[in-house]
């Protein structure tokens, strides 16, 4: 949560900062200010609200400066006020800062400099940093020794930026826990959370690894490691462009998400598939024998990426022989579930930055476990620490209400469950040529679906109004029906649940009235007969039904109010297909009801707390 960036260089340092935060603010957006060091001064600019509120005060106060740190805040300590809004800085106003993260003994350490008599006007964690920056710089007259200070007594996570009142050519940033990576520019040099804040203006990207300070200065970098040595750190090529961190002509970011999910898939399975066989062998250094070895995969993450995992966990089921168990990050890393050098655990993050899911990689690996990542970031915390990494090719996603991610997920994990079916031997040649190229053939069928928008229109707007949704499907297509959920009530706070099918009678059924809209998720598969039980169920209660089914389906039709058609695949591929009806009814009733869409209430794309 909260976005940070730096910049210093030539150009006009509020207005690129400015820019940077727009798009780093589906980290958080209740308030954001920016610290510019102008002639030897500092000046810090803050508003409570979204970017484009503090945008309209610097507006009508034009500060030109060619270095500053900006910030977008997601609150956890302390509420949506400008004092408490970053940067903060120190009592003598030398140093202004910026973090993402949590400092744990924040309080421990701001009584200690309370009884020195530092005085604070903010609730937050951060205040406390800058103040004890400041004393620590006091005795040092060193940034790098001062924050291998830092370093040691903060306890947290924390991404950091830090501008220095009289150090016109200088900004400093360090992190341990939260991400930072630097974009290297012509003459100008950034810091930021996430790529794309710097996008439009570098791709040359440096990854800070734990522990790592950074000085940026327009002529260049340099940055030392924990211990205060001079480290040599690669320069990367971004692979992403500009265009895909911008809206491109859709009203939201989530709607343009939802268009781009035919690419991401084609992206995904691009050199990885070919001759009927997936090949992950450029990616995954895992010989047969290491895929023996292995008797237990479990796959661990935290929202919709849990639901992703929920669908691929049928597909490893199918094609392998492997246990398989799927669980949420905060309660895995929490639980006794065996886990050795026989496991293979499976960490699936759009970010790669996901405290739970970092601290439940970590579980994992200590007990022993074979460590893969899915992750859409490059260079994130989780791609670093794991054994290995396959990488979704999605692009940035930047709508909070993650969609093509959720589909690159699952094309990932599909990829990963065929490959290790081949190399353990559980899968048939001629079978998966079959599936490989069905495979291929899913986003054209994405695309077909997304022709249908203009039929989920009027579904949208005949329930927009109503309070409570119920979401049911059964085997591959009940974590389809979770999903769309948890779509609908992120995006337009309406309230849905979502029930295997067969459950309903077990409690969900009480609920259902007619202005109770039941979404089913029923694709011609091996249950559709008997989630057609249950629409008849839902029927008896006078529940409008809409369906979600396959082409030229008479029966879902006969029962629902609505239904939206998808074309046919295999059972294993449907998700790929059912769940777009589900993410554009959400979009379109979002749209209606006139929501943040892309910036949905107390949400945050990147969850770096736990
Ligand atoms: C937040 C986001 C969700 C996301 C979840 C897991 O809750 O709002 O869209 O699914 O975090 O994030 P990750 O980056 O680990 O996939």
């Amino acid at each position: 949560m909260c976005g940070i960036v730096g910049y210093i260089g030539m150009k006009n340092a509020s207005d690129v900062i400015l820019d940077s935060l727009r798009r780093l603010e589906y980290r958080g957006y209740d308030s954001a200010g920016m610290a510019l060091g102008i002639d030897g001064q500092i000046e810090i600019y803050k508003e409570v609200g979204k970017v484009a509120d503090l945008g309209a005060i610097l507006e009508k106060r034009k500060p030109l400066a060619t270095r500053g740190i900006g910030h977008t805040r997601w609150a956890t300590h302390g509420g949506v006020t400008v004092a408490n809004a970053h940067p903060h800085s120190d009592g003598s106003k030398r140093f202004a800062l910026v973090h993402n993260g949590i400092i744990e003994n924040y309080l421990d350490i701001k009584e200690e400099l309370e009884l020195e008599g530092e005085e604070f006007i903010s609730e937050t964690d951060t205040e406390v940093i800058v103040h004890l920056l400041a004393k620590v710089f006091e005795q040092t007259q060193d940034m790098i020794q001062t924050v291998t200070v830092l370093q040691e007594r903060l306890r947290g996570s924390f991404a950091i930026a830090v501008i220095q009142q009289d150090c016109d050519d200088r900004i400093f940033c360090f992190r341990k826990g939260s991400p930072l990576v630097l974009g290297i520019g012509e003459g100008e040099m950034f810091c930021a959370s996430d790529i794309p804040a710097f996008l439009p203006y570098t791709r040359q990207a440096v990854y800070l690894d734990e522990g790592e300070i950074a000085e940026l200065s327009p002529r260049g970098f340099r940055v030392w490691n924990e211990g205060g040595t001079l480290q040599e750190k690669p320069v990367n090529l971004v692979e992403w462009d500009v265009d895909m961190a911008e809206k491109g002509g859709f009203s939201h970011y989530m709607h343009k998400e939802i268009h781009e999910q035919g690419m991401v898939l084609r992206s995904t399975l691009k050199g990885r598939v070919s001759e009927g066989q997936v090949d992950l062998s450029e990616e995954l250094d895992w010989s047969p024998r290491d895929a023996a070895r292995w008797n237990r995969i479990h796959i661990i993450a935290c929202g919709t990426s849990y639901y992703a995992a929920l669908v691929a966990e049928r597909a490893f089921e199918k094609w392998t022989d492997l246990d398989v168990k799927v669980d949420i990050a905060s309660e895995y890393r929490y639980r006794r579930i065996k886990c050795d050098q026989d496991t293979l655990a499976v960490f699936v993050s759009q970010s790669g930055e996901t405290a739970d899911t970092l601290a439940a990689q970590r579980k994992a690996r200590a007990d022993g476990a074979h460590c893969l990542a899915i992750t859409n970031v490059r260079g994130s915390t989780l791609a670093r620490e794991v054994h290995s990494v396959l990488l979704l090719k999605a692009g940035p996603e930047i709508g909070v209400a993650a969609t093509k991610t959720f589909t690159g997920q699952m094309a990932t994990l599909f990829l990963a469950a065929l490959y290790l079916a081949r190399l353990r031997g559980t899968i048939a040649a001629d079978e998966e040529e079959r599936l490989t190229t069905e495979f291929l053939q899913i986003p054209y069928k994405v695309e077909k679906v997304l022709e249908k928008e203009k039929d989920i229109l009027p579904v949208a707007n005949t329930c927009a109004d109503r309070s409570n949704f119920l979401f049911i499907g059964r085997g591959i297509s009940f974590p389809v029906a979770l999903e769309g959920a948890l779509k609908l009530k992120e995006i337009s706070y309406i309230h849905a649940e979502a029930y295997a099918a067969g459950e309903m009678k077990h409690g969900p059924i009480a609920l259902l009235e007619p202005k109770v809209p039941v979404v089913v998720v029923n694709p011609r598969d091996s249950m559709y007969e008997k989630t057609l039980s249950n629409i008849q169920e839902a029927r008896a209660r006078n529940a409008p039904i809409i369906g979600i089914c396959t082409e030229g389906d008479i029966l879902v039709k006969k029962h629902a109010r609505a239904v939206v058609e998808v074309p046919w695949t295999d059972e294993e591929f449907s998700p790929f297909l059912t769940v777009v009806p589900l993410q554009l009814l959400a979009y379109h009733i979002a749209k209606i009801l006139e929501r943040e869409i892309d910036q949905p209430r107390n949400l945050a794309k990147s969850v770096t707390v736990e």
